[in-house]
């Protein structure tokens, strides 16, 4: 099989680079580059790449149960982020479902899920990690929303990236079979504890419609509970949600 670790100077997008390198790999395989050339984000958004200072890396970890165990993944990943940004010194992020790290509601890391297999048999999951360190100018002015990185919440003292990238790298590892093994139950307190979402008012554009409500929490699936205006509790598994301002 290929290196555990493998790092490229340009590549177009590290999650697509596992992906093609798939069937080679091992049952745990990272992929860095300096810069992407056509880095995504969910739902065919694009990821601003610049080389420089930033963090792109992608894992590629396969579970022998098949994705109906693998709800929450992508919660317990933020979780593990957080875990990797307190080693580093940085306790101001939090996480808003289902896969945004914030930091003063700009947008410090994205994270990128994606699932081939089965359902009940050998699945794997590639999940691409985005981490702002030491963005330029150019992508707060093209972002289209508020992003934020490590520069901006250390004042200007950044931890090293070699540094940030092995405190990724160790959380993933270490996360990724504490979740093989026990599932979100295992991250579910820790993702309370840094939850942006619960308490607010929120705006939530789900397959029932448009709504108000309030974040509760999430379920033991990952799923996000809400109480609306009438008192009635809702789960919600895929959404845009937006923080109401008030
Ligand atoms: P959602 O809340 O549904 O996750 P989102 O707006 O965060 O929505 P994503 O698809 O998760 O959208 O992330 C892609 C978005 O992230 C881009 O549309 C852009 O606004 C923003 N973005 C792109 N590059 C960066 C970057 N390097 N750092 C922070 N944000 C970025
Ligand atoms: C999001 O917030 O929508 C997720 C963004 C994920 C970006 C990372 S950067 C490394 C990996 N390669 C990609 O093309 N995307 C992810």
């Amino acid at each position: 099989s290929l290196g555990m670790l493998d790092v490229h100077w340009e590549i177009d997008s590290t999650s697509s680079e596992l992906a093609r390198q798939h069937p080679v790999l091992d049952d745990l395989a990272f992929v860095m580059a300096e810069t992407q050339s056509a880095g995504r984000g969910r739902r065919g958004r694009p990821w601003l790449s610049p080389p420089g200072m930033n963090l792109y890396l992608s894992v590629l970890k396969r579970f022998h149960a098949g994705f109906a165990s693998l709800s929450g993944l992508s919660l317990a990943v933020g979780v593990m982020l957080m875990r990797a940004l307190d080693d580093l010194g940085i306790r101001t992020a939090g996480l808003k479902w289902p896969n945004d790290v914030l930091a003063g509601n700009a947008k410090l890391a994205g994270i990128l899920v994606e699932l081939s297999g089965e359902y009940s048999g050998p699945c794997a999951a590639v999940i691409g990690v985005g981490l702002n360190i030491r963005l330029p100018d150019s992508v707060h002015e093209r972002a289209g929303q508020p992003v934020t990185d490590l520069a901006e919440l250390t004042g200007g003292l950044p931890p090293d990236r070699n540094r940030a990238a092995a405190a990724v790298v160790a959380a993933l590892t270490e996360g990724l079979l504490t979740f093989e093994r026990h599932g979100f139950a295992a991250f579910a307190q820790e993702y309370a504890a840094h939850d942006l979402l619960r308490g607010q008012s929120l705006r939530i554009l789900d397959p029932r419609g448009e709504y108000e409500a309030v974040g509760e929490g999430v379920d033991a699936r990952g799923a996000l509970r809400v109480r609306r205006a009438d008192g009635s509790q809702v789960t919600v598994d895929s959404a845009e949600v937006s923080v109401r301002r008030s």
